[in-house]
């Protein structure tokens, strides 16, 4: 399942994260990559240690955690934090897999979820789109500034080559709660219900049932 959440930066959020990015010292991006990933994997990247990087992790930390909309299509237990990444003309990331297991420097994260969040607008280059391959075919996407696309770490993806201009990206991993892809869904699904339901119909009696329904199904398909 791939889920767009639109404007997870809001226009505040983005115009502070330009101007740190327009005044941050970039790497070289394969210091993150697996082995197999480095070789695929041609751009830059900001330093873990780089003072922008910290504030930057941190601005879209808060802003996954007040989204309710990403809370429940993930459900996330541990989100590897940032990494900040910059495609100029001729950079590419090859087809690849993301690794099952990242390290975060305090503890091991298995990713079930990948995400990317787009920190430019899809006019400031050409190329450049990220391809997913899900079980529908592949899907290309190029977000507006803020929108965050998110899809399971275990798909083959890619980023096209960047031919004109730049392009600016967080990347994240995230372990799930509920690990299995289709319980997730259903999870997520049912949520989506509910919460259009409290909208349309506050006064349903369904909601306290459905309500209970969905958390004894979380109870039971999480892993704490
Ligand atoms: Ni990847």
């Amino acid at each position: 399942m791939l889920v767009v959440i639109p404007q997870l930066l809001d226009e505040a959020a983005l115009t502070r994260a330009r101007a740190l990015l327009d005044a941050a010292a970039f790497g070289d991006g394969r210091v993150t990559a697996g082995e197999l990933a480095a070789a695929a994997k041609q751009n830059l990247q900001l330093p873990a240690d780089a003072p922008a990087t910290r504030t930057l992790q941190d601005m879209i930390a808060a802003a996954l955690e007040a989204s309710v909309e990403f809370v429940s299509a993930v459900l996330p237990r541990h989100i590897h934090p940032a990494l900040i990444n910059r495609y100029l003309p001729g950079m590419a990331f090859g087809a690849h897999v993301d690794n099952a297991i990242r390290f975060d420097g305090s503890a091991l994260l298995r990713a079930d979820l990948a995400a990317t969040l787009f920190l430019n607008a899809p006019e400031d280059y050409d190329g450049g789109a990220l391809a997913i391959d899900d079980s529908y075919g592949a899907r290309l996407v190029k977000g507006q500034p803020g929108d965050l696309v998110v899809y399971p770490a275990s798909s083959i993806h890619a980023v096209q080559p960047v031919t004109r201009g730049q392009r600016d990206v967080a990347i994240l991993w995230i372990q799930s709660l509920v690990r299995e892809a289709g319980q997730r869904r259903a999870l997520y699904d049912l949520d989506r219900a509910i919460r259009s339901l409290r909208e349309r119909a506050p006064e349903s009696p369904e909601i306290l049932t459905l309500t209970g329904v969905y958390h004894n199904l979380l109870r039971a398909a999480a892993e704490l």
